[in-house]
């Protein structure tokens, strides 16, 4: 049986598959027109991250394909409706890049407080802009955590590692099992007005695309810092700019984006407060070898032994 591997995964997924009597095809970077050729080859398995969109007609149009399988957590690229409709499983193996999503989402948090990336631009620069880059603390402020499921959960929880409030928004969760671990769970309308830092960790669904947008930014507190390394698409990035632009918004950070890459005329880019990863979350080697190890059994206990199962 065939696997196509159409976006980069670490080679110890591969060999587990290729050591199952699997043969394995990566090819990364294709266009719309040559993964469909792809997928008319036989293909029983495709391994994707988020760069692979396996759109309606996609599907449709792969004769022989099984499942898809994602190296990762975000199903957005997938229309599960689709693959339903063909019989196709979809699976996702969610939690081996969950610790890497929360650190990154850290340390965009504390970039973005001390303009760690703005003052090595300067001192790269040849410059020694001491009073320039005059940041804020941490400690004792508030971080309004918007979807407290996985990884916005360790994020809670490394934050109160560094003396913050912790408050978060999430119809989902329970509050009693939130307070156990020093979260205040409550609306987003109490939540956005008491946040000095905002981030979020919901999906992208029809329900949160679009959801932070200017009605949301008008809410919130002034000078307040939004972190967004979910998925492009929940924050509208044109309100972004705007609340920037405005002062209501002192700082943004995005990991990811509408479009990715971004274009190259892309408005925020020219905001100094702006700072930015191209999608690094889950770029990390522990990550990686997490995600590509089970995605690899995952796939092999499907195609091999008819086990359906995510991680
Ligand atoms: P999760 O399912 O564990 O948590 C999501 C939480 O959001 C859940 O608790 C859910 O109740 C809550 N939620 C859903 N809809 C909501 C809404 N409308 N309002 C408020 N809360 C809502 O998922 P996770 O593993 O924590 O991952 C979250 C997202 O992070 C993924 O869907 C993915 O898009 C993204 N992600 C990004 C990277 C990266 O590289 N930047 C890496 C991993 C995951
Ligand atoms: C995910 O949803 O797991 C992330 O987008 C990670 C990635 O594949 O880069």
């Amino acid at each position: 049986m065939k696997v196509l591997i159409s976006d980069p995964i670490a080679e110890d997924g591969i060999k587990i598959l290729r050591e199952a009597g699997l043969e394995v095809i990566v090819k990364t970077g294709l266009s719309k027109d040559e993964l469909i050729e792809e997928l008319k080859k036989g293909i029983d398995a495709i391994i994707i991250r988020s760069a692979t969109k396996m759109t309606a007609d996609v599907i449709e149009a792969a004769p022989s394909l099984k499942v898809i399988a994602r190296a990762g957590t975000g199903l957005d690229n997938v229309d599960i409706d689709a693959a339903n409709r063909k019989g196709i499983v979809v699976m996702n193996c969610p939690g081996g890049n969950t610790v890497s999503a929360a650190e990154h989402t850290i340390a965009m948090m504390m970039a973005l407080a001390r303009n760690i990336p703005q003052a090595t631009a300067s001192m790269k620069a040849g410059k020694w802009e001491k009073k320039k880059f005059m940041g804020r603390e941490v400690n004792g402020k508030t971080l309004g955590v918007i979807g407290l499921g996985r990884i916005g959960s360790i994020v809670a929880d490394r934050a109160k590692g560094l003396k913050m409030r912790v408050i978060a928004y999430d119809p989902f969760v329970n509050p009693e099992q939130a307070a156990k671990m020093g979260i205040e769970v409550m609306s987003l309308d109490e939540l956005l007005p008491q946040a000095d830092f905002i981030t979020i960790h919901v999906p992208l669904t029809k329900e949160t695309k679009g959801f932070i947008n200017k009605e949301k930014f008008d809410k919130m507190k002034d000078g307040v810092m939004l972190i967004h390394c979910a998925r492009g698409g929940i924050v509208n990035e044109s309100d972004l700019y705007e609340a920037m632009v405005s002062g209501k918004v002192a700082g943004a950070a995005l990991d990811v984006f509408e479009q990715e890459p971004p274009p190259p005329d892309y408005p925020l880019f020219k905001l100094e407060n702006f700072i930015c990863t191209p999608h690094l979350g889950a770029s990390t080697l522990e990550a990686q070898k997490n995600v590509a190890l089970a995605v690899a059994s995952q796939v092999v206990d499907f195609l091999v032994h008819g086990v359906v199962r995510n991680a």
